[in-house]
């Protein structure tokens, strides 16, 4: 076998998401793209702020010595400062640009915390649903996943949590507003994790840290605001990026935010600009560091993804399905009125629609539906997914 054993397994577990994505090449080459409905990934179908396309002009017209050279690994200072200004205030914090280190997306952010801060078989807890890439983040750095179940409105479940906290906890990885289920934990809930923490960590005698990944967090609706995790524990660290914030995956630029209050923070900044380097990163791209440094505060239209929720949700409530209205992000995650989530899941791929089955977030009996697509296809989708509902009512 050219591959590794490891990577041999991991092609298998991670085969829901990759077989959607060959299933809806192969269907919209069959029946035409408009005749299916894809709500396999969370690709932003909303365009990016018309500031960010001006300044893409404005930025590559910049005269600057350099400016496509090797910079320091941790980015530059100016765009740091402008996210560092940004956070002070949504935080209420004393953040300076020092606490800032710039990624290649949340997912090379949190490559970078979790190399920095795991040593071999520490263990990484993770609530469940939880979004797929994290189990393979932990094992690259040597750590073990520990899955953690939420409540039934998918909120954490401390009694769950206090009792999955061992010596052997290194780091609390949680994600709101959630992929796949759209859940933010409410302030009260993130003052309860920072509470427990603090417990454990004297219990143990260790420091255990907080990561949020927090892609989604200006992804909000009905005047929901996502907690500080700084205000609520100070070995939080912030891992997100503009990805979805301002439509811009491709891009790949993001950063990790330092809790000023965190113990050690020196030794931790220098090892995360450190991994940066190591991972292979080097540094976040260097032009697009230039252009969000001149966008904070600045988001996507999270109206038009209100609209496609609330469609969504007012169609399938009507036709019968079960779920949790989400918060935020742009994703449902409905139960499915079988077990069998998969069984489901294919159901719908005979009316040409694509979602993926829940048990690949580690919760079976629901789908994830990624509603970041045309209304259009929102609306078309109904009569599928009547159609299967009724199958099994
Ligand atoms: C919860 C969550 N974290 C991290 C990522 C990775 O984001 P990025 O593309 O910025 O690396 C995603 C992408 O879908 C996500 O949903």
């Amino acid at each position: 076998m050219a591959i590794s054993k490891k990577i041999e397994g991991f092609i298998s577990q991670s085969s829901w998401i990759r077989k959607m994505f060959e299933d809806g090449i192969r269907l919209k080459k069959e029946y035409g793209a408009k005749n299916v409905f894809d709500f396999s990934l969370g690709n932003p179908n909303v365009g990016p702020p018309e500031r960010f396309k001006e300044l893409l002009v404005e930025v590559a017209r910049e005269d600057v010595p350099g400016i496509h050279g090797y910079m320091p690994n941790a980015g530059l200072e100016d765009t740091r400062s402008a996210v560092a200004e940004y956070l002070c205030k949504e935080h209420s914090v004393n953040l300076s640009w020092e606490h800032i280190i710039m990624t290649c997306g949340a997912g090379g952010a949190l490559n970078v915390a979790l190399k920095t801060l795991l040593d071999p078989g520490d263990e990484v807890i993770i609530p469940t649903p939880f979004f797929v890439e994290y189990k393979f983040y932990v094992d690259n750095h040597g750590g073990v996943s520990k899955l953690v179940e939420t409540n039934e409105d998918f909120s954490l479940d401390f009694d769950a949590m206090s009792s999955a906290i061992t010596e052997k906890t290194k780091v609390i990885l949680i994600n709101s507003p959630n992929n796949p289920t759209g859940k933010v934990y409410n302030e009260r809930s993130i003052q309860n994790l920072g509470s427990l923490l603090e417990k454990k960590s004297k219990e143990f005698g260790k420091e255990i840290y907080l990561i949020s990944d927090e892609p989604y967090s200006t992804i909000v609706y009905d005047g929901i605001k996502v907690p500080s995790v700084f205000q609520a524990y100070k070995n939080s660290i912030i891992a997100t990026s503009y990805s979805k914030s301002m439509s811009i995956p491709g891009e790949r630029i993001g950063y990790l935010a330092l809790n000023p209050d965190m113990a050690d923070i020196e030794i931790l900044t220098s090892g995360m600009i450190l991994c940066n380097r190591i991972i292979g990163f080097v540094n976040a791209p260097a032009f697009m560091q230039r252009v969000i440094g001149k966008m904070q505060g600045i988001t996507v239209d999270v109206e038009t993804y209100k609209r496609k929720r609330d469609l969504l949700c007012e169609g399938l409530s009507f036709l019968g399905y079960q779920f949790e209205k989400p918060g935020g992000a742009f994703y449902l995650f409905p139960k499915t009125p079988i077990e069998n989530d998969v069984e489901f899941v294919s159901c719908l791929q005979k009316k040409n629609i694509l979602t993926v089955p829940g048990r690949g977030f580690g919760k079976s009996g629901h789908i994830r539906i990624a509603y970041c697509v045309d209304d259009s296809t929102i609306i078309n989708a109904m009569e599928g997914f009547g159609d299967v509902m009724k199958k099994y009512r």
